[in-house]
């Protein structure tokens, strides 16, 4: 119908608001496409040395996500959309984050916005994704890894916790493989052992 098209328009656009670009305009920083691993993403951002705009960087672009399913989620019975609606909401606010349209389609990895679309569907994915990220960013201090091992997680959890006949069990498995597509410079630097560890800055982050 045309009202789904219309929220799942509006996730897009949403998802097109890179907050790694719009808080470091706003703080009179480097845009992160310029350095390090010149990802719009929260961890880039870190790597600039200025914790406060990293943190607003995975709220925003966190909140982003969450936004755009709990409001298809919650006005969808008002204007008779379904849960299949909610779930393109979700896809639509992620592929917005990684190919936004008022960046140039220059977007990011989708880590902190998966993880805020998860939190729509179901709490305990959402918190079972974190929870397994921040293990192994804690242990091997490794961001890109942390969410590569996450987000191949993520369809497992969704199975027992939404169950294989859920929709949302199909857009995890459709969230985990965009994320790992997305890190596809990340899984080259692992593999030749130059990624980076959490914490590391970036030189020309000024
Ligand atoms: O959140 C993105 C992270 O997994 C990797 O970012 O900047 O290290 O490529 P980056």
């Amino acid at each position: 119908t045309t009202t789904a098209f219309a929220f799942v328009a509006l996730a897009y656009l949403l998802g097109s608001l890179s907050f790694a670009v719009i808080v470091s305009r706003l703080m009179g920083m480097a845009d992160p496409r310029t350095y390090g691993s010149k990802n719009p993403g929260a961890t880039n951002v870190l790597r600039s040395g200025r914790k406060l705009a990293a943190i607003l960087t995975l709220l925003g672009d966190g909140l982003k996500g969450w936004v755009a399913v709990a409001l298809a989620a919650w006005l969808g019975p008002r204007y008779g959309l379904d849960t299949q609606t909610v779930v393109a909401c979700g896809l639509a606010v992620l592929i917005g984050h990684m190919w936004p349209v008022f960046f140039g389609f220059k977007g990011g990895k989708g880590v902190a916005t998966a993880v805020g679309v998860l939190f729509g569907f179901n709490v305990w994915l959402a918190l079972a994704a974190i929870a397994t990220w921040l293990f192994i960013a804690l242990v091997l201090k490794i961001s890109s890894l942390a969410a590569l091992i996450a987000s191949v997680l993520v369809p497992v959890y969704a199975y027992f916790i939404v169950g294989p006949q859920s929709s949302y069990f199909g857009a995890c498995i459709i969230i985990a493989i965009l994320v790992v597509h997305r890190h596809k410079s990340n899984l080259i630097n692992l593999l030749t052992g130059q990624e980076d560890r959490i914490g590391s800055k970036a030189d020309a982050a000024v």
